[in-house]
């Protein structure tokens, strides 16, 4: 069962996973192993060190759980995590991977007591499996029909006790019945400067790069607040530093590398820039509906709502209202556009 994602152009700022199987394992060299080196996040760890004991304590599996956020904020990495303190093992699949009720159903038939179902991108399960998963989740049974019409008959199958961990970007996409029948729902958030700047040390100090004073500080502060962008930066400035025989990372090399890589100062890479400037230019600063603007940037709807928009929401350069994404004055500021009288009417309307 492959996990399979949609093809689309991956700059180096691009948050999503990459299909090369070279960046996979960069991506799993980084990964913390241990709570204790999670970075951030600070009240989930708390609230998983708690549900964790206690599941210890009693011997049962840990309630089922479900992580989500933008790309690239740790969901996977705490699912290793968390079946790792549990001392469990872990499966792991993804949504659009389970074709059949059967292929779910051999998957949970196959764990052994306390193991951790990890489903990624559990917004893309197709109904008819999502309801297989219902009693396994409640009851750890599974309800499997045999047959065909009138000689059909039902037939109970008990489970080992087990911990589903589900993976999404997309939380709204997952269906009410889903999500109620979780105990842990966390959300990961974006990670301000200064996790980020000891996510880009421990990054460095695995990859044998030394980062010379204010170096880790300006990668961290270029990111998007992203742990695997971070990584990726941290990489490519390696390179370049490489290429160039310099055993020690400068604030120069990097404020050279991100230059080539078309990042500004706030992080903001091209793409980020050209959907404001859309906003702003062909839509008087919106609002503006997201498949109109997905037209416009030549981009897929998908991806600006996943990769791209969190990120400038959080900045706080765009909004999103019912009729549409609008910007805010500070995106017309950091592109250096001045507001018309139109859209200074439409700001504070
Ligand atoms: N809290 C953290 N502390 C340190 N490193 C982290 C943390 N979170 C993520 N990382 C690093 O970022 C990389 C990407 O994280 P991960 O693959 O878990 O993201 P994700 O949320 O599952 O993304 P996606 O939605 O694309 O599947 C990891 O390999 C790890 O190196
Ligand atoms: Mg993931």
């Amino acid at each position: 069962m492959a996990i399979t994602r949609t093809q689309r152009k991956e700059p180096i700022v691009e948050p999503s996973k990459t299909s090369a199987r070279d960046s996979d394992t960069f991506d799993s060299t980084l990964r913390p192993k241990k709570l204790s080196e999670y970075v951030g996040q600070s009240t989930i760890k708390e609230h998983l060190i708690v549900h964790i004991a206690a599941a210890k304590k009693r011997d049962e599996p840990l309630g089922h759980a479900i992580l989500h956020g933008p790309p690239g904020l740790g969901k996977t990495t705490l699912a290793y995590i968390i079946a790792r303190e549990m001392g469990s093992q872990m499966r792991s699949t993804s949504g659009p991977a389970i074709e059949k009720p059967g292929d779910l159903a051999s998957l949970l038939t196959n764990l052994e007591q306390g193991d951790v179902l990890f489903i990624d991108e559990i917004h893309r399960m197709r109904p008819v499996i999502e309801e297989v998963l219902y009693s396994a989740m409640e009851d750890f049974a599974l309800d499997l029909v045999i047959g065909k019409g009138p000689t059909a008959r039902s037939m109970r199958l008990d489970l080992k006790p087990f911990t589903l961990i589900g993976a999404t970007t997309k939380i709204g996409s997952v269906s009410a019945p889903l999500r109620d029948r979780f105990s842990h729902n966390f959300k990961l958030n974006f990670y301000d400067d200064i996790e980020m700047e000891q996510i880009v040390e421990r990054t460095a100090s695995i990859l044998d790069v030394h980062m010379e004073e204010g170096a880790a500080h300006l990668v961290a502060r270029s990111c998007r607040s992203t742990p695997r962008i971070a990584n990726r930066l941290v990489r490519s400035v390696r390179d370049f530093a490489q290429v160039s025989d310099e055993e020690r990372i400068s604030q120069n090399r990097v404020k050279d590398t991100l230059m080539k890589l078309g990042v500004d100062d706030k992080g903001l890479d091209a793409t980020d820039r050209e959907i404001l400037r859309t906003i702003i230019e062909k839509f008087g600063g919106g609002p503006v509906g997201l498949s109109t603007l997905a037209a416009a940037t030549a981009e897929e709807a998908d991806t600006l709502e996943d990769v791209y928009e969190p990120f400038l929401m959080q900045c706080g350069y765009l909004q999103r209202t019912p009729k549409g994404r609008t910007v805010t004055r500070l995106a017309y500021d950091i592109l250096g556009i001045t507001l018309s009288e139109d859209a200074q009417r439409n700001l504070f309307a």
